[in-house]
């Protein structure tokens, strides 16, 4: 895809941008008949083939309308249309649109082409593929491109990993993946295995990777800048490649969604793409603890105590819990070895936050107002919303243990998702700046472009944009 900004006259494609107002304003200029068909309702598409070529008339809804909202008209219609639209010199009106909104536009499409398995033959993503459009200057219009292609190879990237069927994402797999995209974005790649983890005393993250029959893959992605005085993010994704739920052991009738276990570290995979991709004036420091919840001879039990990497002892009452566990070692190795300024972990960590939020939003716990307020801001300008709940010393209580530390499960048949935060809380070194956000119910669902549940991209525009708007 390029961006143009000339007026061209021989097009054959043309897309016609209006909220209702503008179609109000400007449908005299337009074929009359037209206005039986369109009104410039949001994903509305009229489709009027014209001695000059097809032109889509496209709705966007009510002029007052939020830019998230263009991103989801555009990319509705190229989901709709991904197949006839042409990789040709394409000229889009829409006078009344600023430079926001137009990037919007363009991220829908691209975010539009997605399926899985992605292909990136298709001709959005080919140079041929020019959208002209001149109400904005071609330095504007080039950082608008590499903007959206940044965003949508960041979150395609996500959406891909989560969407692929457990056999073909074996850990491995995964972490040859991630070596050459190191290498690709120049970050820094350190992978520690069984017996390293061992020598370290990454003891939560290993009792959930003991019944594996791959090894330990905790892994740091370093992300860097060269401006001094730049920010430092820690972000740890939970990366359970699939969730068995372990000895004990999952109900199979959902058992395929633990697929989507890695929905956090996908997260934060797509917002290191993004990152380097627009060379953000920030470091980020990514820990990904990779493992499956597996059952074997060797998997961990009901009643094991374990000693995690801070020194605390847990005693796991329940293996399904596993994602506290290796966040536990993730959070607090990340905070022992480095200095970050603000320490955010995304995992899909409970059944709890699914019940009480279903897909509207992710749950979010923080011990800073300024970080929590930004995150509920965030979520609302990306439509990858966050809700606050509590951290109240009370949910302490329920995970006190009579023989160790901290128990992994409250026992209690309630508020598991604060029961979770409240563990993770341990183990953050009393950093001041930490969220955690817990995206179950929104990382896998309903989407646009498949039957069935699949990847949703959550937390990619939410973790970039707060990255890069930061100060
Ligand atoms: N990966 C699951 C949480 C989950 C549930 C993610 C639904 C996506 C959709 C997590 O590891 C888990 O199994 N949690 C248990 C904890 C329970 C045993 C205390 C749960 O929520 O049921
Ligand atoms: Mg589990
Ligand atoms: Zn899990």
């Amino acid at each position: 895809m390029k961006l143009v900004n000339k007026k061209i006259k021989d097009y054959t494609q043309i897309f016609h941008l209006f909220t209702e107002e503008e179609w109000t304003r400007t449908s005299k200029n337009f074929n009359k008949n037209i206005s039986a068909f369109f009104t410039g309702k949001k994903n509305e598409v009229f489709i009027n083939v014209q001695d000059q070529g097809i032109a889509y008339f496209i709705g966007l809804g009510k002029a007052d309308l939020q830019p998230f909202e263009i991103q989801q008209a555009a990319i509705k219609f190229a989901q709709t249309y991904k197949g006839k639209l042409l990789a040709v010199p394409t000229l889009v009106v829409g006078d009344f649109m600023i430079e926001k909104q137009f990037e919007e536009f363009v991220k829908g499409l691209l975010l539009g082409t997605y399926t899985y398995p992605f292909e990136s033959t298709h001709a959005f993503w080919n140079a041929k593929f020019e959208l002209h459009f001149e109400n904005l200057s071609q330095k504007k219009l080039d950082f608008i491109s590499l903007k959206a292609q940044a965003i949508s190879n960041g979150q395609i990237a996500c959406q891909e990993w989560l969407n692929k069927p457990a056999n073909l994402k074996k850990p491995d797999t995964l972490s040859l993946y991630l070596k050459n995209l190191s290498k690709k974005y120049n970050l820094k790649y350190t992978v520690f295995n069984r017996k390293k983890c061992e020598e370290l005393g990454l003891g939560a993250y290993l009792s959930v990777n003991q019944g594996s029959a791959y090894d330990a893959a905790f892994t740091i992605l370093e992300y860097k800048t060269t401006v001094k005085n730049a920010k430092t993010f820690g972000l740890v994704g939970k990366c359970v490649v699939f969730d068995t739920g372990g000895i004990s052991l999952k109900n199979p009738d959902n058992m395929h969604y633990m697929k989507s276990d890695m929905g956090g570290a996908t997260a934060v995979l797509g917002t290191l793409i993004y990152a380097s991709e627009m060379n953000l004036p920030v470091n980020i420091i990514a820990v990904l603890p990779i493992t499956d919840n597996a059952i074997s001879e060797n998997a961990f039990l009901p009643s094991d105590v374990i000693t995690a990497y801070n020194g605390k002892t847990i005693e796991v009452l329940n293996t399904d819990a596993e994602g506290r566990m290796i966040l536990a070692d993730g959070l607090s190795y990340l905070v022992r070895n480095y200095k970050t300024d603000i320490l955010i972990d995304v995992a899909t960590l409970t059944g709890s936050s699914v019940r009480m939020f279903g897909d509207t939003c992710g749950a979010m716990f923080s011990n800073n107002d300024e970080l929590k307020n930004l995150l509920i801001k965030t979520g609302d300008k990306t439509n990858q919303r966050l809700w606050n709940l509590p951290l109240w010393d009370i949910w302490k209580d329920d995970i006190r243990s009579d023989v160790a530390d901290l128990k992994n499960i409250s026992m209690k048949p309630i508020g598991d998702c604060i029961v979770a935060a409240k563990f993770l809380e341990q183990f953050i070194e009393n950093h001041p700046k930490w969220a955690h956000l817990d995206i179950a119910g929104v990382a896998f669902g309903n989407v646009g472009y498949a039957k069935e549940k699949a990847a949703t991209g959550f937390g990619v525009q939410l973790l970039a944009d707060l990255i890069e708007n930061y100060h």
